[in-house]
């Protein structure tokens, strides 16, 4: 079975988890992978935001959201009026999935199990950093949060209850531990046709918005 949990310190701090999460084998996607891709961001974050995993940079740097989406996730959150020094970014999964194509590295969609086996480690990041809102960018981490008939279209842009993750199965949970909104990954604006990106990046940065809007 894929699961990270035995790979995760009890009682550890940020610091002591990424250190943790370095060596983490819980499930196959580390053997290729450069590295594990932990979150970063302060402890003291008013504002989580979760990608799907890492991509070809995050992966050669050892940071989430360093490359091409990681530009549009954060002009989208200083747009939104989001102060980025607030955010804590990290991803469902925290190794790249790819597959080789010539020289280049093709970003593969994780599957459910993987997800799911990387989970113990976003709900660590997630008791720790209690923040008083998060966001998910996508549809695997929606899915991760909300469970596998997570849809974005549907679920975007609204205050939605935060699951807990603790002791929940394979698909999501009994209490709500805080607030939740969904919107699309950045990645799809960069992928969108030239007649839609405008209007996709508008949509990242209205549901931004009401992120930023349910802070205190
Ligand atoms: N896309 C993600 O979902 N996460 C990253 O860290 C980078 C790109």
């Amino acid at each position: 079975r894929y699961d990270a949990g035995p790979y995760v310190p009890r009682g550890a701090d940020l610091a002591g988890l990424r250190e943790a999460a370095a060596g983490c084998q819980g499930c196959p996607l580390y053997r290729e992978a450069s590295r594990t891709v932990f979150g970063s961001g302060a402890a003291s974050a008013r504002v989580l935001l979760v990608g799907e995993q890492p991509g070809d940079q995050e992966d050669r740097r050892g940071e989430p959201f360093v490359g091409p989406a990681g530009g549009v996730l954060m002009r989208a959150v200083d747009e939104a009026g989001i102060d980025p020094t607030e955010t804590y970014v990290t991803n469902a999964v925290k190794h790249f999935k790819f597959e080789p194509r010539g020289k280049r590295r093709i970003h593969k969609a994780p599957s459910l199990r993987e997800i799911s086996a990387c989970k113990p480690w976003l709900r660590e990041e997630l008791r720790l950093v209690e923040p008083e809102v998060v966001v998910t960018l996508g549809a695997t981490a929606g899915k991760a949060l909300l469970g596998s008939s997570f849809r974005v279209g549907e679920q975007r842009g609204v205050a939605l209850p935060l699951p807990s993750l603790d002791g929940a199965g394979q698909d999501g949970a009994e209490r709500a531990e805080g607030v939740l909104v969904a919107t699309i990954h950045p990645s799809a604006v960069l992928r969108a046709e030239d007649s839609d990106r405008a209007a996709m990046y508008a949509g990242l940065v209205a549901d931004l918005r009401v992120a930023g809007r349910l802070l205190r």
